[in-house]
């Protein structure tokens, strides 16, 4: 037992986000375009990678700090050899009063009718899938890989089936390219057990091309889908919830809206991320991270790992999303721009 850790700002820590591979057989355009993510583009290489023991090690030590959700990512996670083995690792940690894990993970669908059943037999909960439009056209200009539709609705049914829901689905807008698809979307999932949620596209990395002029602020998400369906706001699950969810007002359902540019949600940020090579990351848009790796690798004790951990969390001032929010407000630009952040793909969504 370490006890109740708290940042700067008074922050637990209760979310561990880990990136297992750098990999993805997608090429989002808001996340890895395909000029940038190219034949040229070197992943890391299998030994840089922390094993699924040194993961387990790394999480169990998180774990005794007080984190109680963990989401595997990438990347594309289910791209990782034997994922099922760490999912049957990881699912077997308790927290310091007994309780199992809230084990997650986000994938963009593509492997997980395939996959579903084995993930569920080694102890996932539940699962989150991107998806951008259910148009054809729109989708394959997204992902930028003529990925079809169908096959990723056909992975959140399977996941429902198999017990893996309720899916959260969750859908990146980007202004000029999929706007005209979020009524659309907002009616397929109304009245189904999948909660669709709409993101803000965030100037995340250093690849995307960024612009303010590209956002379509959750605002008007909200008023696009009210003109048809009428929608009212509801409570969050608990603080620092990255959705603010809403209902349908007939009852059928709910969505969210994460709006990380016009409502940053900083103020209650209690995730820490694993980037694929085992850096700390303690927030999305760090430039810079931890090296928990060179710890696990130079035989240093659990009592050792663990007060590294802890002393990183309680330095933790970040907030870049409330500094942006005063900043672009100006001039529409990316906070940092200059600096090198470090890519989704590689420190996970
Ligand atoms: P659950 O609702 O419990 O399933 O988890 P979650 O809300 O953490 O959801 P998820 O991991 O699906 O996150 C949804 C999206 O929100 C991510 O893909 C990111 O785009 C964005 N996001 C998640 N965490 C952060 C964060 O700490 N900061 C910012 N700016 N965006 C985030
Ligand atoms: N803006 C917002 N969300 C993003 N994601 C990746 N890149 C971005 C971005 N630039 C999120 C998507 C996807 C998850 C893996 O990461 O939600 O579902
Ligand atoms: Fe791959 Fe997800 Fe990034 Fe798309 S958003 S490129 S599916 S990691
Ligand atoms: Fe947390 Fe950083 Fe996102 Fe703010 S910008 S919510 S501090 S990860």
């Amino acid at each position: 037992a370490t006890g109740q850790l708290s940042d700067r700002r008074g922050r637990p820590l209760h979310d561990l986000r880990i990136s297992i591979t750098d990999r993805c057989n997608f090429r989002c355009v808001y996340c890895m375009p395909k000029d940038v993510f190219d034949k040229n583009h070197v992943y890391l290489p299998h030994k840089d990678l922390l094993s699924f023991e040194e993961i387990t090690r790394i999480a169990r030590l998180f774990v005794a700090h007080g984190v109680e959700k963990i989401r595997l990512t990438g990347g594309e996670p289910l791209l990782r050899k034997n994922i099922e083995r760490l999912v049957g690792m990881l699912a077997e940690l308790r927290t310091p009063s007994g309780q199992p894990l809230d084990l997650t993970l986000t994938t963009n669908g593509s492997l997980l009718a395939k996959k579903a059943q084995s993930l569920r037999d080694a102890g996932l909960n539940r699962v989150t899938v991107s998806l951008d439009s259910l148009d054809e056209t729109t989708f394959r200009r997204m992902n930028d890989v003529d990925f079809a539709v169908a096959d990723v609705l056909h992975g959140i049914d399977m996941a429902h089936q198999v017990g893996l829901g309720p899916v959260k689905v969750n859908m990146v807008v980007k202004a000029g390219m999929n706007d005209q698809e979020i009524v659309p979307m907002a009616r397929h999932f109304k009245g189904t057990p999948t909660i669709l949620r709409f993101i803000e596209y965030m100037d995340v990395g250093a690849s995307n091309g960024w612009d303010l002029k590209e956002v379509i602020a959750s605002g008007e998400v909200a008023r696009r889908i009210g003109a048809h369906m009428p929608i009212e706001p509801i409570d969050p699950n608990y603080a620092g919830e990255t959705a603010a969810r809403w209902r349908y007002s007939d009852g059928s359902g709910e969505i969210g809206l994460i709006s990380s540019v016009t409502q940053a949600f900083c103020a209650d940020c209690s995730r820490a991320r694993l980037s694929t090579e085992g850096k700390l990351y303690t927030c999305l848009f760090a430039t810079g991270g931890h090296d928990l790796r060179a710890l696990l690798r130079s035989s240093h004790s659990d009592a050792e790992i663990s007060t590294a951990i802890g002393r990183l969390w309680r330095v933790r001032g970040d907030r870049y999303s409330e500094l942006r929010a005063s900043q672009s407000s100006k001039d529409g630009t990316a906070l940092d721009a200059g600096k090198k952040k470090v890519e989704m793909s590689y420190i996970g969504g």
